[in-house]
């Protein structure tokens, strides 16, 4: 008896270890998971089966009965891929816990979460109030698709929103990016949480707005806009939780009262991500999302910096200056779990000169660039450089782009780990192609 003690003393389990902070829980996940079995397994097994044994026709008539039950508390029935199964569950739950939601469930790109969010909570008739400033497709999907289906939008800018404009009884939903893009622009969720609760007050249950916040470019690590009254966040998971542009996934993270029709509207438009990326993006991606953060923003800090400085510049957005317009803001916002100022990964900048001044400068780091790429998608190891304009945001009509915070000239720039004496290398020898061009003229 008196040895079994002390052997217990000796070899604690993970069961023992109640609140690990969120950068540990990332690392180790749940000590344990109705999910899947995997005690013997440092690393849980990656499953890839689209379907699933069952032991009789009870089991799979139940397996039917409980699916997206949020008050389903027994041991899974997995039965098909494309409902549920065990490697994206296990990522589902460290996504909840990083977001500081009660679910998560995954789509397989950020797209997939966005039109969910809007399928399972939208009918002919509502109306979506949206920033202006949204992820070209995001934009596409609001102003082109929604309205075949008769669903109308409203776009504004959302810090400007008084508790007027959300009288409208057709408003459902509330949709902005936290960290607009590509404007970088912050979005005060306080303020909108405040005013959408207010307005909740004198509807009825069925008839609430809903505050959705992609909050993709600052990342869990950065905001949790849960925590500021939100009821839905999306993650695009290809971006920065991904980390390595090898993988494609989304999120929709949210309260259990909402999960019912975000896992059927899954089932049905089919939108899952595969098992081998959920996994991938659970055992790579997370694990190392806070280390690969932290060191791209600090790059970002030092990038941003050498901009300002830099006379061929007109002009430089990181939230992390001083000079950002809403630093104060950010500052307030955007916030690791610990507290710390994470002002992100990504900056913008423009330069004098006309908007061929630009291309050149583009076509020379595409060309020559060692560590900067032209590539659309953001967040990764890697420093990605691109044009909003006529890249990512090309779904934007020309004509609406200055007020849809895009301005032609605008540069937009996702910072990798490298040493960021080689990226302002790179930087350096564009710069020194349109100098030359300058002198010439
Ligand atoms: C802010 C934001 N949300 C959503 C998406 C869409 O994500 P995905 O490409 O994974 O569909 C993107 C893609 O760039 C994005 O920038």
């Amino acid at each position: 008896m008196k040895k079994s003690k002390s052997k217990s003393k000796s070899t604690p389990s993970k069961q023992q270890i109640t609140a690990p902070s969120i950068k540990t829980f990332n690392i180790h996940g749940s000590a344990s998971t109705k999910a899947w079995e995997f005690s013997h397994h440092l690393v849980p097994p990656m499953t890839a089966s689209t379907t699933f044994r069952l032991h009789s026709l009870q089991r799979g008539a139940d397996g039917f009965q409980i699916f997206a039950d949020p008050q389903n508390n027994n041991d899974p029935i997995w039965i098909y891929d494309r409902l549920e199964e065990p490697s994206s569950k296990m990522l589902e739950e460290q996504l909840a816990k990083m977001e500081n939601g009660e679910v998560a469930v995954s789509f397989s790109t950020g797209m997939g979460a966005i039109s969910a969010s809007f399928l399972a909570f939208l009918k002919s008739g509502d109306q979506v109030l949206s920033h202006k400033t949204l992820y070209g497709c995001t934009y596409s999907l609001i102003t082109n698709w929604l309205p075949r289906y008769g669903i109308t939008y409203t776009l504004l800018n959302v810090n400007e929103i008084s508790a007027q404009d959300l009288k409208n009884k057709k408003v459902k939903i509330v949709y902005f990016e936290s960290v607009a893009n590509p404007s970088l622009e912050i979005i005060d969720i306080d303020r909108i949480a405040a005013l959408i609760a207010k307005e909740n007050k004198t509807r009825k249950s069925d008839d609430q707005i809903k505050m959705i916040v992609d909050n993709t470019f600052a990342t869990p690590w950065g905001l949790r806009p849960l925590d500021h009254g939100a009821d839905i966040v999306i993650q695009s998971l290809t971006k920065n939780i991904a980390g390595f542009g090898t993988e494609m996934g989304g999120a929709l993270i949210t309260s259990r009262k909402f999960l019912t029709p975000v896992l059927m509207i899954r089932k049905d438009i089919g939108a899952t991500m595969h098992p081998h990326s959920a996994w991938n993006i659970m055992v790579y991606g997370i694990s190392s999302q806070i280390l690969r953060f932290e060191a791209q923003q600090k790059n970002a800090l030092i990038i941003g910096q050498y901009l300002e400085k830099n006379n061929l510049v007109e002009s430089v957005f990181y939230p992390g200056l001083k000079s950002f317009p809403q630093f104060e803001l950010a500052k307030k916002l955007l916030r690791t779990p610990k507290g710390e100022f994470a002002p992100g990964t990504m900056l913008t900048f423009t330069l004098k000169g006309s908007a061929a001044t630009t291309e050149k400068f583009i076509n020379y780091i595409a060309k020559n660039g060692y560590t900067i790429t032209l590539a659309v998608s953001l967040g990764l190891i890697k420093t990605l450089i691109e044009v909003p304009g006529m890249m990512t945001h090309s779904a934007v009509p020309k004509d609406k782009q200055v007020d849809s915070g895009i301005p032609e000239k605008l540069i937009r720039m996702s910072i990798g780990i490298e040493e960021p004496n080689d990226i302002i290398g790179d930087l350096e020898q564009a710069f020194n192609v349109i100098k030359k061009l300058k002198n010439n003229n």
